[in-house]
This record gives C-alpha cells, structure tokens and sequence, in this order.
C-alpha cells in the first residue's frame, strides 16, 4: 500500500475515497488542515499528497514537500490558480488535476443562483417559516426573452448557454476559444456587457481575467443587471461591485465564489467576527446570494473527483502517463 497525505479533508470527501483507494493500493492519511509551507510537514513518509482549493502549493509549501519525499500532488479539482506548477517542476514534484468531473454540477448551481435571485425564494423561504405569507416585496423577474451574458463557453459555460436556451433565454457569449454551431452568438466583451441583463462568469482565472468585472466594466453594464459567479471571485472587483450593488447599477449577485474566500469558506465561522467588511456588507443585502464554494458539490461530482484523482495517483504509482499532469508550459496563462 502506497500512503498519501490527503489536505483539508472533509467528511463528504472520505464516502468516495474510502471506498476507491484501497482496490488501488493507495491508503489515505486524512488530515484537516490546509497544506501550507507548515503543514506541509504532515506528509512525512507519504510519496504523495492530495489538494484542493484552499490549498496553498507556493514554492515554499513545495519545497517543503519535496524535501520529505513527496513526488506527486493530486488536485481534487479543475482550477490550478493555488498552485505553482512551474516550482513544482523545479522541485520533482508531479502534478495532477481533475480537468471536468461534473460540469452539469456548477452550471444548475449557477442557473439555482439566477432562478432564486429571479423569483426571490430565497427571501420567500425565509419568510414562509415565519408564518408570513406576505408577496409584499417577492415581485420576480421572467428571464424568458431576456439576453444572458455567458463568459467562457469551456464545459461549464456550455452547459450554462444550453440550460438558459431551455427557459427561453437569449445567449451571447464571449471566449478567447468560442465554439462555433452550438447555437451561441458570440460578441466582444463590450458588446457583452452593454447587451446582458444577466452575466454569468465561466471563465479561469488567469493573469488575463483578475478582476476582468472591474469598476470600469460596472460602468459599462445595463443597469439592474444580474452578475453570477461560479467560477473564481478574483474575476470581480468585489468592492466595485459592493459600490454598484449599493448604487442599484447591479440589480442582484448569485455569488459561489469571492476573492478573499480561503479566509473563510469551508468552514463555520459563525462564532468568530468576520473582519472582511466588504464580504459582510454585500451578505447584508437582499439581492445577493452568497454560497461558499458548493457548485461542485454533488453525489455525482464527488464520486467523479475521487474516481479522477484515485486514477491519477495509480498512474504515478505505476509510472504510466496520464493526460491529467499538469506541466508549465501548458499552464503558463492559466495561473
Ligand atoms: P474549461 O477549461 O472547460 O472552460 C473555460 C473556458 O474559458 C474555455 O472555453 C476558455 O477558452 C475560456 N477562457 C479562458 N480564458 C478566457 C478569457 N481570457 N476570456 C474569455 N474566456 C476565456 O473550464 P470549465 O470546466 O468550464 O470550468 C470553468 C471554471 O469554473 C473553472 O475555471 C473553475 O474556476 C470554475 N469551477 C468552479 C467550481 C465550483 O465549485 N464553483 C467547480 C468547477 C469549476
């Protein structure tokens, strides 16, 4: 048996890797902390060590791994952004992720954002528990016939077009890669924020996309428009958009995501205070929509991830290639 250090490991993942790893030969040493250049030390003795996204791979983590051995790192997840691939190379340590495992999964999470911001039974739910039936204030929105904005059209972005095509939506789309036949309109992004009533956010975070929603962008939006975010939080300003929330300019945000989010995402912080005032006053207002990082979270996407990452550690187990390594010249634009 082949023992991994597995980083901030939560209950829900243990269902699909208990029952994966050991036909395997892989045993798993859980453990409840993020890896960082500290507690990357907790992988002494493991050849490999498994992450996700509040996990920190800088090179001093990685360093530090690769001084105790560790040749491989196995991402449960799409997005790499947390990771430095190239001092992963410089430090013999191999890299793996899970490139798609449930892209239906993020993009109904996102389209449950736009539909509860619609139709407001977010504040219906709410309110029904208190015995009060009052509609005062639930006056929705019908998306049929509107246009959404839909940035990056990769294996979630589709999804998403494909889903609001079937409520009767009008897609437009802007991605550096379009995909032509599908049906989707794609435009400049100008043109994208100008025409969208709605704009949903499908793209990686790179060097290119930070802060791609950015104050001027807000200005150049329709006002009331709907901004959901599923992807990363750093793709927004989040304070210009706290600005533009304030302003009425933004009429709702469905956020999954936020750029400050390792601080507090993944955990229950409902005891401590929360010294983010920019999270905590858009939490305060009534058309937005926070989750923390659940659009993966299906049954589906947890058996998928851990099928992924199981098969990735096999093959560097096994010495045998797998499409899934991560190497720096593919990843150079994808940080
Ligand atoms: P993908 O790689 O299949 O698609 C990304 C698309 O973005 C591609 O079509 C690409 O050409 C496009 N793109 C790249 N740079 C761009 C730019 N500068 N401007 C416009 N478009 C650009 O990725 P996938 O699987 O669709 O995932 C999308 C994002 O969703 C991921 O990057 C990840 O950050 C996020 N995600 C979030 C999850 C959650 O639980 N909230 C779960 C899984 C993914």
């Amino acid at each position: 048996m082949e023992q991994i250090a597995f980083y901030d490991a939560k209950p829900y993942d243990k269902i699909w890797f208990d029952a994966l790893a050991p036909a395997a030969g892989i045993s798993i040493r859980y453990l409840e902390n993020r890896l960082d250049k500290e507690t990357a030390l907790l992988a002494h003795g493991c050849r490999a060590a498994c992450m996700f996204v509040s996990d920190t791979a800088d090179e001093p983590a990685l360093r530090a791994l690769s001084a105790l051995g560790v040749e491989a790192l196995a991402l449960r997840c799409a997005g790499y952004n947390n990771v430095d691939i190239s001092a992963a190379e410089r430090n013999h340590i191999a890299v793996y992720r899970v490139p798609a495992y449930s892209p239906s999964s993020v993009a109904q999470h996102a389209l449950a954002l736009l539909l509860t911001l619609a139709r407001r039974t977010h504040k219906a739910f709410t309110r029904t528990r208190e015995r009060n039936f009052s509609l005062e204030g639930l006056t929705g929105i019908d998306l049929e016939g509107m246009t959404v904005g839909v940035i990056g059209t990769g294996k979630v972005g589709l999804k998403f077009c494909q889903m609001c095509m079937g409520i009767g939506m009008k897609v437009i789309a802007y991605d550096i890669n379009p995909i032509w036949g599908m049906g989707i309109e794609y435009v400049r992004m100008d043109e994208l924020l100008r025409r969208s009533d709605v704009i949903s956010l499908h793209c990686p975070l790179t060097p290119q996309t930070y802060h791609m929603i950015s104050r001027s962008a807000f200005h150049a939006v329709k006002d009331g428009v709907y901004i959901i975010n599923t992807s990363r939080g750093a793709l927004i300003d989040s304070q210009a958009l706290l600005d533009n929330i304030k302003s009425g300019k933004v009429g709702a945000a469905g956020l999954d995501v936020y750029e400050e989010e390792t601080d507090y995402f993944y955990e229950d912080v409902s005891s401590k205070v929360m010294s983010d005032d920019t999270l905590n006053l858009l939490l305060s207002q009534p058309n937005v929509l926070v989750t923390g990082h659940q659009a993966f979270l299906t049954d589906q996407a947890l058996r998928a991830i851990a099928e992924t990452t199981v098969d990735n550690l096999r093959c560097f187990f096994e010495g045998v290639k797998s499409p899934n390594r991560l190497r720096p010249a593919a990843s150079a634009a994808a940080l």
